[in-house]
């Protein structure tokens, strides 16, 4: 398990920018468990030089590089300076400018003020919690998601198996729906998408989500399958995943019980040599 999360670690940090840096608690959460930021630092001291880790684009959540003076503090900043990453009071890096946003479009950065159709992920936490509840028993939801309680959302947060998310648009920091992963520990290296919310519908948050999720599993987290469950009858929520790769590999029978009527749930996944075949096209 360790292992799992230690390679993702090494694999998050490859894919870190020129121009960019990444906090440590950032790359932790990425990597599937948000409070395993010292375990970065860890990383970063024993894998850069065998792992050719462009360890110099890590820095701390306040901006600042973590290093001592004479221990190694002035070769990160002039790397970062050489990538035209700018320091300003108390070598503070402005992480609104420079943090990298896994998925985000290439060199059109997102500005501060845009981002109305621009998402991002951070971890839940527990505050997030009434609204992402709200979300769930919410009508338009309701009948093709699992209703889970406070309890059920909260293990999820805290577990390592899990990558509880919420997403934003980073411009007004709106909240427009979460996502859950289990199995990140899972030893099959098989992940499931166990929930996908979008409150706002139809404008094509679904899609991109799903994009940026099937970077995340199989990129970061090196994933082999990602699969999951869909409600018959769920037209949009299939016809996004179909169109996205996912192959239905068949169905749970009468598994889905909502208001005393059971459905069946269709199962759908993706291969990893699958999702590489897709991105190269
Ligand atoms: C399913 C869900 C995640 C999709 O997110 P979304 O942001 O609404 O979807 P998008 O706008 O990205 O649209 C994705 C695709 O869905 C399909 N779609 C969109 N609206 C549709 C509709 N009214 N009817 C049928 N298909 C529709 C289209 O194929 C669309 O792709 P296209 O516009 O490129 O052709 C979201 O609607 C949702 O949260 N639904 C309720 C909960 C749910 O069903 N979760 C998934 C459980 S498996």
């Amino acid at each position: 398990m360790a292992d799992i999360f230690y390679k993702s670690v090494i694999r998050i940090i490859k894919r870190i920018p020129s121009g960019r840096v990444a906090t440590y608690g950032q790359i932790a959460a990425m990597a599937g468990n948000p409070r395993a930021a010292r375990q970065v630092v860890r990383t970063l001291h024993t894998a850069s030089d065998k792992e050719r880790l462009p360890w110099h684009r890590v820095i701390n959540g306040k901006g600042q590089i973590s290093l001592r003076p004479g221990s190694g503090y002035e070769i990160q900043k002039a790397m970062l300076e050489a990538e035209n990453i700018g320091f300003g009071i108390n070598d503070t890096i402005d992480l609104d400018r420079f943090l990298w946003i896994p998925g985000e479009r290439k060199k059109s950065r997102i500005k501060p003020d845009a981002g109305a159709d621009e998402i991002i992920f951070r971890p839940t936490s527990r505050s997030d919690l009434n609204k992402i509840i709200r979300m769930e028993r919410n009508e338009a939801n309701r009948p093709y998601v699992r209703q889970w309680h406070r309890e059920q959302h909260l293990n999820a947060i805290k577990s390592g198996n899990f990558a509880h998310m919420v997403i934003e648009t980073p411009g007004n920091g709106r909240m427009i729906g979460y996502a859950i992963l289990v199995g990140l520990e899972n030893p099959d290296k098989s992940i499931e998408f166990k929930r996908l919310v979008i409150n706002q519908k139809g404008r094509g948050f679904g899609r991109k989500v799903m994009r940026m999720m099937k970077t995340h599993v199989f990129e970061d987290i090196g994933a082999h399958r990602l699969w999951l469950e869909v409600k018959e009858g769920n037209e949009r929520a299939f016809r996004l995943y179909q169109s996205e790769g996912f192959v239905v590999e068949g169905r749970h029978r009468e598994s889905f019980l909502d208001r005393g009527r059971f459905s069946d749930l269709i199962v759908m996944s993706m291969l990893a040599k699958e999702y590489s075949n897709i991105s190269r096209k």
